[in-house]
């Protein structure tokens, strides 16, 4: 394959961001663009020179000489999308969350296997060299081990409003949560076994939400890993507009403690004060993402995160919801 022929579905923020991203792929092309949106479509054509613009998707599967997809759309049209680019024998990275539901997670990664293609899922936290060096970090026993991982925040009812939906994006225990799940896994070297929430939906009442069903938004998670390792995650999404609280997020070992500032500084704090600093650590994890992406199709390699790894962060959001619902520990 001389040139990597790439069709990006969707135009909205992380469509855009493909897009800019595949063109800096040495020996890549972005041919095709779709939107739903027809503004937002040619406005993507329009900036980044491809050939030709799309508002349905199966037309836009059709461009002649497609050899991958990008899917960047809402979760609850990740399957259908990314289904029929499979079936027609692309090979397809798909923004995470894999999937809102069981059953269309499952039919991707069962459709990837079928067709014989990459499936790629789009946790590019795993390609932050912040997250590498949190795994480094850890893995060499700074702050001892078990660890504890701590992560809270909350903000306003999210501007994209589909994002808070039920059916459409599963509010942030499937939207946001699903990139804590995959990083653990990656930090800790290890895989859930049982989580416990509760949680309440702060905007099931707000006017902003009238054409909507919200999904819980406003959460505590605790998620249990083999190793003895627990990741714990505080989340809201429901609070009113112009509403934030501060960010904390740190990992605790019996040994000290790491302090997460943004994408950018770790601090690691040992006995008696000593305190070592990283910083500078904001890397391009998108350039990176789809970098390692056109690899793995080039030299038939794995992926970085697959349809696979997508399906355990699911399974982990549908276990906080089923805990949620039920008040007890679900186990994986
Ligand atoms: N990896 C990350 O860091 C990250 C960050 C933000 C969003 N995301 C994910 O990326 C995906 C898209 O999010 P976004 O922020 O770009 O949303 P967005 O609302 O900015 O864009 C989504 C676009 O999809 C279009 N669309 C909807 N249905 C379509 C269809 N059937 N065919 C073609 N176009 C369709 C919409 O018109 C819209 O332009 C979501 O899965 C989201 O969770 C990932």
């Amino acid at each position: 394959m001389e040139q990597l022929k790439v069709c990006v579905i969707g135009a909205g923020d992380l469509g855009t961001v493909h897009a800019e991203q595949w063109q800096k792929v040495p020996a890549a092309q972005v041919v095709a663009i779709c939107d739903i949106d027809k503004e937002r479509a040619l406005a993507a054509q329009e900036k980044f020179g491809i050939d030709a613009a799309y508002t349905d998707y199966r037309e836009a599967l059709n461009h002649p000489g497609i050899d991958a997809v990008s899917v960047a759309i809402p979760g609850s049209v990740h399957r259908i999308v990314s289904e029929a680019a499979m079936r027609r024998g692309y090979h397809v990275l798909c923004e995470k969350p894999i999937a809102v539901t069981w059953e269309d997670g499952q039919a991707m990664v069962t459709a990837a296997q079928e067709c014989g293609v990459k499936f790629a899922l789009g946790f590019c936290k795993r390609f932050l060299e912040q997250v590498q060096k949190l795994r480094e970090l850890v893995q060499s026993g700074i702050i001892g081990r078990p660890v504890f991982y701590r992560h809270i925040s909350g903000i306003s009812v999210r501007p994209k409003l589909w994002i808070m939906d039920k059916e459409m994006g599963g509010g942030p225990i499937i939207d946001m949560a699903c990139h804590y799940f995959d990083q653990w896994r990656v930090i800790f070297d290890s895989e859930p076994v049982r989580v416990k929430a509760s949680g309440v939906t702060l905007s099931a009442d707000s006017s902003l939400m009238a054409d909507y069903d919200p999904q819980v938004d406003t959460v505590t998670i605790l998620v249990e890993f083999a190793s003895g390792e627990v990741g714990s995650l505080s989340l809201s999404w429901g609070l009113p507009p112009g509403v934030s609280s501060g960010v904390l997020e740190d990992v605790l070992g019996p040994g000290g403690l790491i302090t997460v500032r943004g994408f950018d500084e770790l601090v690691v704090q040992t006995e008696d004060g000593a305190t070592k600093v990283f910083n500078n650590l904001d890397t391009n994890m998108y350039e990176r993402e789809i970098a390692a992406f056109a690899e793995a199709i080039r030299e038939d390699k794995p992926v970085a995160a697959g349809g696979e790894d997508g399906m355990i962060a699911l399974q982990v959001s549908i276990a906080a919801l089923r805990s949620i619902e039920t008040g007890q520990m679900v186990a994986l």
